[in-house]
C-alpha cells in the first residue's frame, strides 16, 4: 500500500479547515448581517409608499378576469413615452405572441409634473383603444419609482392574483419572449420564485451628487442584500402580496431595486441568478450588445434600446428560418 505522508495529510486537513472557516465567516458577513425590523414603520415612513394612499386615475380591473395569465408583463413608463407603449405593443409587448400562452402587457403611470388636460386627454383615449394603461396619483419621477413599483405588485396582488408569473421590465428593452416561456415553461413551478441578473455587491453611494446616493439616516449599513437588477426581472405572483406586506417593515429608499432586495432579505427569500455556464451567458443582460440574431436569440433580455431601434430590431429578430 503507497503510504500517504502523515505531514501532508495534516497540511491538506489543516488547509481545508482554514478555506472553511473563510467560508463561513464570508457567508455570514454578507447578507445575514443586514439586520431585520419586526416593528412597522411609523405611518410617516410607510404612507408614502404605501398603494393605498393613492388613486387610481386609470385602472383596468378586468384584465385578468375569466383568464389565467402565464405571464403578466408589467412596464413602468411616463405619460408621455407614448412611442416606447406603440413600440412595445408592435413588438415584444403584443398579444398572442407564443401560441396557447396567455401573457398580459400592462403600463404603469403616475402623475407628471406638468399637467396638461390635453395630454391626460390623449392618455385616456390610449387607454381605451388599447385596455392596457394603469395609473396612479403620485408624482411620476425617478425618485418615486419605489412607489411605482409597489403600485404595480399592489395591482397585480388585487387584480391578477392567478396569473402564474409577472415581470417587472422597463421600456428601453429588448424582451425574447419565446426564449422566456420556455425557460419558465422548462422548470417545475413554484412560489418565492424570482429571478433575474443579481447584483451581490451593490453598496450604498454616499456621495450627495450622485444619482444613486442614499444617506446614511436612511439606510445605514454598508451593503445591500443580493437585489435584482430593475432593468427586467421575473417572479411567481406569489410573491406580489408578500412583498407588499414586507414593506410595512423595510423603510422606503428611492432605488426601487434595491428596495425590492430588502424586501426580499425580509422575507427570506433568495433571488436566483438566471444564467447559463459552458459558456457563461447572463441570460438577463445588463450591458447594451450590439444587435446580432444569434446572440439575441440566447438571451432573455438586453437593455438600452429606443423605441425606433427596438421596431427596427423586431423586425429582423422575427424573420423566419434562422438557425444559430
Ligand atoms: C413622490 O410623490 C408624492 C405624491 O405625489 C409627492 O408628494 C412627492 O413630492 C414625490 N417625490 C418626489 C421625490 O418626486
Amino acid at each position: 500500500m503507497a503510504k500517504f505522508p502523515k505531514s501532508r495529510l495534516l497540511k491538506c486537513l489543516a488547509l481545508l479547515l482554514l478555506l472553511s472557516l473563510f467560508c463561513y465567516i464570508y457567508v455570514k458577513s454578507s447578507a445575514n448581517s443586514i439586520p431585520k425590523r419586526f416593528t412597522s414603520l411609523p405611518e410617516d415612513l410607510y404612507k408614502p409608499v404605501s398603494p393605498l394612499s393613492y388613486k387610481y386615475l386609470l385602472n383596468q380591473p378586468n384584465l385578468c378576469q375569466r383568464r389565467i395569465p402565464f405571464l403578466v408583463l408589467m412596464i413602468p413608463v411616463r405619460l408621455q413615452d407614448r412611442e416606447s407603449r406603440a413600440a412595445i405593443r408592435k413588438t415584444w409587448g403584443q398579444e398572442n405572441l407564443v401560441p396557447n400562452v396567455d401573457i398580459v402587457r400592462v403600463f404603469f403611470i403616475g402623475q407628471p409634473k406638468e399637467n396638461d388636460p390635453k395630454h391626460q386627454e390623449d392618455l385616456q383615449k390610449e387607454s381605451k383603444t388599447h385596455l392596457d394603461i394603469v395609473q396612479m396619483d403620485f408624482l411620476d419621477t425617478y425618485h418615486n419609482l419605489t412607489i411605482k413599483t409597489m403600485m404595480m405588485m399592489n395591482w397585480l396582488d388585487t387584480h391578477c392574483p392567478t396569473a402564474q408569473y409577472a415581470m417587472k421590465i422597463d421600456a428601453d428593452i429588448f424582451l425574447n419572449v419565446p426564449y422566456l416561456v420556455d425557460y419558465l415553461q422548462n422548470q417545475a413551478y413554484k412560489q418565492d420564485y424570482i429571478t433575474g441578473s443579481v447584483i451581490t455587491d451593490g453598496t450604498p453611494r454616499r456621495n450627495k451628487y450622485s444619482k444613486w446616493y442614499l444617506s446614511e439616516e436612511l439606510y445605514p449599513e454598508d451593503k445591500f442584500p443580493p437585489y435584482l437588477s430593475g432593468a427586467g426581472y421575473v417572479f411567481s405572483v406569489d410573491l406580489a402580496s408578500k412583498i407588499v406586506q414586507a414593506s410595512r417593515f423595510v423603510v422606503p429608499i428611492p432605488l426601487e431595486d434595491v428596495y425590492i432586495g430588502l424586501c426580499l432579505h425580509f422575507l427570506d427569500v433568495q433571488p436566483v441568478f438566471a444564467r447559463t455556464f459552458l459558456p457563461y451567458r447572463n441570460l438577463f443582460e445588463i450591458r447594451h450588445l450590439e444587435y446580432e440574431r444569434c446572440t439575441f436569440a440566447k438571451r432573455i433580455i438586453v437593455t438600452g434600446f429606443t423605441p425606433s431601434q427596438l421596431i427596427h430590431t423586431w423586425s429582423d429578430f422575427q424573420r423566419d428560418g434562422f438557425s444559430c
